[in-house]
């Protein structure tokens, strides 16, 4: 039998990679109106079947992490069945018997057990000592070879930005070629975790946390945020994914302003800033949804209406406290983007919001 249960994820290569591409793309392409180049999209089924047993091992230190884990479980195994088997025993052999008026005197000590069951247990827990030391040294001093890559975690998303600056929201990393994740919060506690490297690390506001691992698998795996850190903190997992060569990263991340349309420029900006609290397919979520707003009235909470146009774009990224749409107020849960996204990205996100509104006219 196949404890492997999802078929597709342990072997997956470049080529599979490409039908993941597209099997979620058809998915997130249901009900909505964004066609998607990204990998992952918010509200799309996870195709990330869970394995029955443990994850693939994809990182160099992953099987290791398992034998000491294994090593631990089998000796708690013997030893609880070995006390637990000689306690009943004992109960059983000695127990109170009728006609029996003192316990049998016991010996007042043995040598030969009692240093037994010294010795053995201080030796086994040494050796515990000493793979886990070797297992966690491997696991946090970064080869001097390691690529480093910016990781912000913020309510309710990822950012991965690239020694050469591409950013991304879901993580691209090249087979056996190590690296170092320096990562910092925009907000509160979150904490980074792939399954299949056996890395997690928590993101703690106001200081770098890193993280540092080799993968050895290419494939995709789940990368998801292991800290309750708000209410979208279930959504809070992308997809972290080793290519086998550079150019295959670079083909997935490079992104060139220019050889784009202001949409597609605007799109990925929502992608990478805004979609972790918008939805874009009607549904409320942290935030309100962005698909229909443009050029209409919305309701604010202190009973107002404000009509979406360009300044009010622009205030809602910069001054986010400004308008606060009924019902999700009183207080507005976002941070501001002045200074993260400058005047030119906001007219981006303007054509971004145009088209969708004028797509969804279209379905109409
Ligand atoms: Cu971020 Cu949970």
């Amino acid at each position: 039998m196949n404890w492997q249960l999802p078929l597709m994820l342990a072997q997956t290569n470049d080529s599979n990679l490409e039908n993941l591409r597209e099997r979620t793309e058809a998915i997130s392409m249901q009900g909505t109106t964004v066609p998607d180049s990204s990998l992952i999209r918010e509200g799309t089924s996870n195709p990330f079947v869970t394995e029955y047993w443990f994850p693939t091992q994809a990182s160099s230190f992953a099987g290791e992490v398992d034998f000491l884990y294994m090593s631990i479980f089998w000796i708690s195994l013997v030893f609880f069945v070995a006390i637990i088997g000689a306690m009943v025993y004992f109960c059983v052999k000695y127990r109170r018997k009728d006609g029996v008026i003192a316990p049998e005197p016991s010996s007042s000590h043995n040598t030969a057990i009692e240093i037994l069951w010294s010795v053995l247990p201080s030796i086994i827990l040494v050796w515990i000592f000493y793979v886990g030391a070797e297992t966690w040294f491997e696991m946090r001093i970064p080869k001097e070879n390691a690529e480093e890559i910016q990781v912000t975690a913020k309510q309710f998303g990822w950012l991965f930005t690239y020694e050469d600056g591409d950013q991304t929201n879901e993580l691209h990393l090249v087979r056996d070629k190590p690296v170092r994740l320096i990562m910092q919060s925009e907000d509160v506690l979150h904490s980074f975790f792939v399954a299949a490297f056996r890395q997690k690390m928590d993101i703690v506001p106001g200081r770098y946390t890193y993280a540092y691992f080799e993968p050895i698998k290419d494939g995709v795996y789940r990368l998801s945020c292991n800290e309750y850190c708000g209410t979208g903190h279930s959504k809070m997992k992308t997809a972290c994914i080793v290519h086998t060569s550079e150019e295959d990263r670079k083909n997935n991340t490079k992104w060139i302003e220019a050889e784009k349309t202001p949409f597609e420029n605007g799109q990925r900006i929502y992608q990478i800033h805004c979609s972790g609290c918008h939805k874009v397919d009607g549904q409320a979520a942290t935030g309100p949804a962005l698909n229909l707003i443009w050029g209409e009235n919305e309701k604010m909470i202190d009973g107002t209406t404000e009509l979406v146009n360009e300044d009010y774009v622009l205030d809602s990224i910069w001054y986010p406290a400004k308008h606060i749409v009924e019902g999700y107020g009183p207080v507005s849960k976002m941070n501001s983007f002045k200074g993260i996204l400058d005047q030119k990205d906001v007219d981006y996100v303007i054509a971004y919001l145009k088209e969708l509104k004028e797509q969804s006219g279209d379905a109409k």
